[in-house]
Formats: C-alpha cells, sequence, structure tokens
C-alpha cells in the first residue's frame, strides 16, 4: 500500500515549515577542506554537499553553493585536504564556517593547528585523526535539467596521501565509528554522531562468510 503523501514540486516551493531536502538527504558526510590561495593564505571551511567517488584513484567531491574562498583557491592551485569532523572537533569545525573576509585563516580562528603535508602545499589539520591530500581532477559548474548553469560548482580531487591516527586501526582494520565522526542533518543545526552501536552487518547476496 502506498504512503499518503506530501508531493511537491521544488521549483513551486516545499510548503513545509523547513525545506525538508537536507534533512532526507542525510546526515551526511562532511568534507572539512583546507586549503591555500596563491598568496599563502590558508582556508578552512566544512562542506556537507560530499562525499566519495571511486575507489581507484581514490576521488571525493563536495559542492561549493556559490563561488567561496575554497573554490577560488583550488582553482588557482589544484590542491586541497580533507580532514575528519569528529565530536571532539565539531565546535571548532563550526567556527571554521563563519563568513569571514578571504584573508582571514579559520584554523586561526577556530584555534587549530595546521600541520605540513607531505605531497601538497597545504596544511591538514593537526588535531583530526584522519586527513587526505588531494590534488583537484575536475571544477564541473552544475547545471539544471534544462541546461540552464548554476551558481554551484562540484569540485572534485584525487587522494594522493592518507593520515589514519594508529589508534583507529584494529588489526590492520579502519574503525570507523572510533573516531566518532559527526555528520550533517537538516535543518539550522541538526548534526549526528556515529556511535559503535550503531554498526550492523549485511553482505551483499553470495558474499556470506563461510
Ligand atoms: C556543517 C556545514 C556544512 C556546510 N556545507 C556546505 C556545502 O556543502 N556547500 C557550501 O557551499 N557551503 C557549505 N557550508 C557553508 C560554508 O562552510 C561557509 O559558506 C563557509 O564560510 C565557506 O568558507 P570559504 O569561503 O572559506 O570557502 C556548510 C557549513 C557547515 C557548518
Amino acid at each position: 500500500m502506498q504512503a499518503d503523501s506530501h508531493f511537491y514540486e521544488p521549483k513551486d516551493g516545499h510548503g513545509l515549515a523547513h525545506d525538508p531536502f537536507n534533512a532526507i538527504v542525510g546526515p551526511r558526510p562532511i568534507g572539512w577542506i583546507s586549503s591555500r590561495a596563491a598568496n599563502g593564505t590558508l582556508n578552512l571551511a566544512p562542506y556537507s554537499f560530499f562525499n566519495a567517488f571511486n575507489y581507484t584513484p581514490p576521488i571525493i567531491g563536495f559542492a561549493s553553493v556559490g563561488a567561496k574562498d575554497t573554490l577560488a583557491n583550488i582553482q588557482q592551485t589544484g590542491e586541497f585536504c580533507w580532514n575528519l569532523a569528529t565530536r571532539e572537533l565539531a565546535e571548532q569545525m563550526n567556527q571554521s564556517c563563519a563568513a569571514v573576509p578571504p584573508e582571514v585563516n579559520e584554523f586561526e580562528l577556530a584555534g587549530l593547528t595546521a600541520a605540513p603535508s607531505k605531497l601538497v602545499q597545504v596544511p591538514r589539520v593537526a588535531e583530526s585523526p584522519v586527513s587526505f591530500e588531494c590534488r583537484v581532477s575536475q571544477i564541473i559548474r552544475l547545471a539544471s535539467a534544462g541546461g540552464v548553469e548554476t551558481n554551484t560548482w562540484l569540485v572534485l580531487g584525487e587522494v594522493v596521501g592518507v593520515y589514519i591516527a594508529r589508534h583507529l586501526l584494529r588489526d590492520g582494520v579502519y574503525d570507523t565509528a572510533a573516531a566518532s565522526p559527526v555528520l550533517r542533518g537538516g535543518g539550522p543545526a541538526d548534526y549526528f554522531e556515529i556511535k559503535p552501536e550503531m554498526l550492523f552487518r549485511m553482505y551483499r547476496p553470495g558474499q556470506e562468510p563461510r
């Protein structure tokens, strides 16, 4: 039986108290992106229109809704780092989203340490237990179904270097929940924290362990 549904066409508005889109497509992992302007200014900002898109080579991407400092920096240098936002670092992650002029270094603003990277000129967040060094692979301006260009850019980057705090490795297996990652829900303030009790296992058909 089909559920009684609230249907809407986004172009005409959702007709609800809050736009449900972000709450439905959620919780989303957070792309906590560090970048560096050509003049050397460091930048750090969270992007929850973020995900992983390929294994080999590993490719991650995030969407800049509007042309923001992170996008400008990556267009200039072709490099960025991704840093894992954990429950412990949630407040600092949030502070790093402040709408401040490009010359403001959000590492300093949020009281975070910039750790040098090995393969790119962009530093990582030293306090974060997992970071990726990335080289941009594509920057795509998104368009509507009708081909109308939007003011949003999808930035895709190849992960060329990976740092994992050793305490998150158990017998060589990365323990997702041990890092207490935070993910973004909907509304103005909803977040979710990943905890070990949320884990369940389900193998693909035919791939069950014997
Ligand atoms: C949890 C979180 C997720 C966010 N996700 C996005 C996003 O996906 N895309 C976007 O354009 N802005 C997003 N923002 C807002 C940006 O972080 C904010 O505009 C920031 O100032 C951009 O920084 P920049 O200009 O230094 O790049 C998000 C903010 C928060 C707190």
